[in-house]
């Protein structure tokens, strides 16, 4: 999958190049091309912000440079379009999945200041993401859970395929505890039963444990199962 991300900030996303969303993209299963609007600028200080009309506080970015970066990278419309912002549908499990099992290239554009003239999101944008209701000074990290979450799902990204199905969330319940060694860590023991070497019990005690986690913690991911 090829990601690009259309932002005035591209040195925000040097998170990318780290741990395993750089892996992948080192290995090439992932492609990410950060794309600095203010290239895109007629204004000969690359200017790509201005005072709203009707007055208010903040500024607001542009259309014309953002128009212009949105055509250079897709100029035949084949990406999915997504532009970040509190607005948007609320990000979830269920979006992460829509959005990888899309055959589409992914287009993020992130909005600064006090948002994006609206005329260039009614031209250019299929839809808006919001990572949840509170308001960022951006959308760059909110661009960048969204690669992330997606990630995981695009094949060859994780190095195994299982690890995906036994994420809590994932798999509708949140995720058993986990320990490694030392067996004992100032004072406090892991539960026996992993260290019995008894794949059964131990798949059962896990089982148990994701249930009493998520009635405990998150009642709500199974309420339409009842
Ligand atoms: N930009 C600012 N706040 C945001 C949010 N909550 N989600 C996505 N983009 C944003």
């Amino acid at each position: 999958m090829k990601i690009s991300i259309l932002t005035l900030f591209p040195e925000m996303f040097g998170a990318l190049s780290c741990s395993i969303i750089g892996r992948a993209v080192n290995n090439g299963f992932l492609q990410i091309d950060i794309v600095d609007i203010r290239k895109y600028s007629k204004d000969k200080h690359f200017k790509c912000d201005d005072y709203p009309f009707g007055g208010g506080a903040g500024m607001v970015m542009m259309p014309q440079p953002i128009y212009d970066a949105v055509q250079s990278v897709d100029p035949n419309r084949k990406c999915r379009r997504i532009y970040m912002s509190p607005k948007g549908r609320v990000f979830s499990d269920s979006i992460v999945k829509e959005i990888a099992s899309d055959s589409r290239d992914l287009l993020i554009l992130c909005g600064h200041y006090e948002g994006v003239d609206q005329r260039v999101l009614d031209l250019c944008i299929d839809e808006e993401i919001s990572i949840g209701d509170y308001v960022l000074t951006g959308g760059e990290l909110a661009a960048m859970v969204v690669v992330d979450a997606v990630s995981r799902f695009v094949p060859g990204v994780l190095g195994s395929e299982k690890s995906n199905r036994d994420e809590s969330i994932s798999s509708g319940r949140l995720e058993y505890p986990q320990y490694t060694r030392p067996a004992e860590f100032m004072g406090v023991k892991v539960p026996e039963i992993l260290l019995s070497g008894h794949h059964e019990n131990v798949e059962k005690w896990r089982n148990k444990e994701s249930e009493r986690l998520t009635s405990l913690l998150r009642p709500d991911l199974t309420e339409n199962e009842k």
